[in-house]
């Protein structure tokens, strides 16, 4: 498939460069929408994205206009150690003036994941209205299987096209999780992928070498946003 990638030296160099993308896509959405709204990926990659992005690395945020959603989250309490909204936490939220009611986490602490999962649609109608969600920017890190967000290949999530959100089991730690579908991240204005490290490279080859004609084998190669999609990797990962 054809990809838009730009490489840089390391994880440091890549963050830096996806934080200042970013920060001209926010300027450009608060001047049109008066809003930034981003979904947001978990796993470790974008925790020095996020680090330095409340840092102010590449300007000033207004963060009354910032809203935080999550692409997937792991069924695990909040404050877990494999919660993605506890990673961001960490890195991005606890160092931010953002207000907590523009704070859109996965909410886990609903007794099962399906429920989690319909809860989180209602969210997202709430806040974008009845056709499915144009986040201004997606952020999605890439499995060594080509899985991105908690869509897995195989999984039934990605042939979905009427649920915004769905519960999966993923053959990975934890299994329940609850991720956004093709059907949300095919609309994205924008979406950066962000890769880093040697053992993403077998993966950034075979996706490379996909014909674009043919359905990708990759949940990956799946996701074709209508907007910009580009690559960040690191030389690690690009090989
Ligand atoms: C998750 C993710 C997942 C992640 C990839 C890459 O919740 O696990 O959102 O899709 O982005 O597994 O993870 P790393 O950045 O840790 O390699």
């Amino acid at each position: 498939m054809r990809m838009d990638s730009r490489v840089y030296p390391d994880l440091d160099a890549l963050s830096l460069a996806a934080v200042r993308a970013m920060q001209r896509i926010i300027e450009q959405a608060v001047a049109e929408r008066g809003r930034f709204a981003v979904a947001l990926s978990g796993g470790h990659t974008p925790a020095r994205m996020y680090a330095l992005w409340a840092e102010g690395a590449a300007g000033r945020t207004p963060w009354e206009k910032v809203h935080l959603f999550w692409g997937d989250e792991r069924f695990v309490p909040l404050d877990d150690l494999l919660s993605n909204y506890r990673m961001t936490r960490e890195t991005l939220i606890a160092h931010v003036p953002i207000p907590a009611a523009n704070v859109h986490p996965v909410p886990t602490n609903l007794p099962y994941p399906a429920k989690a999962a319909e809860a989180y649609e209602i969210e997202l109608r709430t806040f974008f209205g009845a056709s499915p969600p144009q986040f201004d920017l997606q952020l999605l890190g890439l499995g060594i299987e080509g899985h991105v967000a908690s869509l897995f290949p195989g999984s039934p999530a990605l042939e979905e096209k009427n649920r915004w959100v769905m519960a999966v089991r993923a053959p990975a730690q934890p299994p329940d999780r609850i991720t956004l579908t093709p059907a949300v991240f095919n609309q994205g204005l924008n979406t950066f992928f962000l890769v880093s490290g040697e053992n993403k490279r077998d993966i950034v080859n075979a996706l490379r070498s996909e014909a674009d004609s043919a359905p990708s084998k990759y949940p990956a190669g799946r996701i074709r946003p209508a907007g910009c999609a580009l690559w960040f990797l690191d030389h690690a990962a690009e090989g």
